[in-house]
């Protein structure tokens, strides 16, 4: 399950060109199993139409405060009493402007007025210009809102309607998706830094060959969301994969077994948790050449030594520990049978408190898996579930081993 399923959001629109985003967002929330109640001010129904938001969100949409359909005309308190959060996106200057002084004078505003503070959360997902954006006033005016408790989500960079370029874009729906996950997950990684590697390697034989593990980096970059989600700070060190940076966190970019043992060396000592997910190739090409080696009649197929790559894994643990140094390690052992044996000796011999087992041919670049989780007390299935559900779960877990170890 997600950590939407089932929240309760009031999407309200106020007026600006990115509103036309706002459907989009509609869909996610729908389709991520939230219930959405759509709240639009008059400026917004000039950008896109209630029809359109209400065929997506599958509600009638609201747009005043007179609206005479509820019984005690108060649409306000009935909107705010039962929802989960209050998202405004997109969040005009003049809304923000309004919000900061408290000014309810329709609906939206009203209800974001209304609203129980303490059990739903107001988040705005600002849309603009990029002079009023920096304007002094909208700055302020976030500050303000931010220390008034509402969650101001930043805005993104890159060409806008007007013809300009710069801050004030909206974030895409998919990100402010991944942001309201973060709002409703447990902290529990609050405080924590966690470094995790991701994918394959690729270790050169010539200029344009290479060779390779069979890694989509899916697991990986599940988890470095849930533990951004959960509250920490995530560096992602990846191999070559074609997925995008997660939301809020880190990423380092690696090619080979080496480069990936050098960014993971350089920042580890500034992590408290490190999961090694990457599929690291054992063996590099001891000679790389520096030309393309060219098959000839003579030479059909090269020989090619090889040497082996450093286990990161192992060596992050083996570096803590002679500094006295503490960082909980997380392996990964993807296997073809044996699971249990192997992950438990594969646990001993890197000298890490949790290795997570999983067969290889049975997921391989599939969206879902199913995991066992091993440590000194014994092991335990994470039953076949999403890479994103297993990557909660397995943070989940992670948080909790970490108090007593960390302090031991
Ligand atoms: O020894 P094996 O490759 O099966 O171990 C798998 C675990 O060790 C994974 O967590 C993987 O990311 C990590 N590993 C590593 N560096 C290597 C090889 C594996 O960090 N060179």
């Amino acid at each position: 399950m997600n950590a939407i399923w089932g929240k309760k959001i009031v999407l309200g629109l106020s007026g600006g060109i990115a509103c036309y985003k706002a459907a989009e967002l509609c869909r996610l929330l729908i389709k991520a199993r939230a219930h959405v109640q759509v709240v639009m001010t008059e400026a917004a129904a000039q950008f896109i139409t209630p029809v359109t938001m209400q065929a997506l969100s599958n509600q009638e949409v609201y747009t005043s405060q007179w609206d005479a359909r509820a019984s005690n005309n108060m649409a306000h308190i009935n909107l705010t009493r039962e929802a989960d959060m209050v998202l405004v996106a997109p969040t005009s200057a003049d809304f923000m402007a309004k919000l900061l002084h408290g000014q309810a004078d329709d609906l939206l505003s009203l209800l974001c007025l209304a609203r129980p503070m303490a059990s739903c959360p107001l988040v705005l997902a600002p849309a603009m210009n990029r002079e009023m954006w920096l304007h002094p006033a909208t700055q302020r005016n976030v500050a303000q809102l931010s220390s008034d408790g509402a969650q101001v989500l930043g805005v993104a960079a890159g060409d806008q309607a007007c013809g300009e370029t710069g801050d004030g874009r909206m974030l895409e729906p998919a990100e402010i998706v991944q942001e309201l996950a973060r709002v409703f997950t447990a902290p529990a990684l609050l405080g924590h830094r966690v470094l995790i590697t991701a994918g394959p390697t690729f270790e050169a034989i010539d200029p344009v060959r290479g060779i390779t593990n069979r890694s989509s980096g899916k697991m990986g970059y599940a988890l470095a969301s849930a533990a951004w989600q959960a509250g920490a700070e995530v560096t992602l060190v990846s191999g070559p994969v074609s997925l995008a940076a997660p939301r809020g966190v880190k990423r380092v970019m690696v090619e080979s077994g080496q480069e990936m043992h050098e960014a993971v060396t350089s920042c580890a000592a500034q992590h408290d948790v490190f999961i090694a997910t990457a599929a690291v190739a054992d063996w590099r090409v001891k000679d790389v050449s520096t030309q393309k080696l060219k098959k000839t009649k003579e030479t059909p197929s090269p020989v090619l030594d090889f040497i082996q790559n450093p286990d990161i894994l192992a060596s992050v643990a083996q570096g803590a520990r002679a500094q006295s140094r503490e960082i909980y390690c997380v392996g990964f052992a993807a296997e073809t049978q044996d699971l249990a044996r192997h992950a438990h000796d594969k646990r001993l011999s890197k000298g890490v408190p949790l290795m997570v087992g999983n067969l290889g041919p049975a997921t391989f670049g599939l969206d879902d898996n199913e995991l066992l989780i091993v440590d000194d007390r014994g092991s335990r299935t994470l039953p076949r579930a999403s890479k994103d559900e297993l990557a909660q779960s397995l943070v989940w877990e992670i948080a909790q081993r970490l108090p007593s170890y960390l302090k031991a």
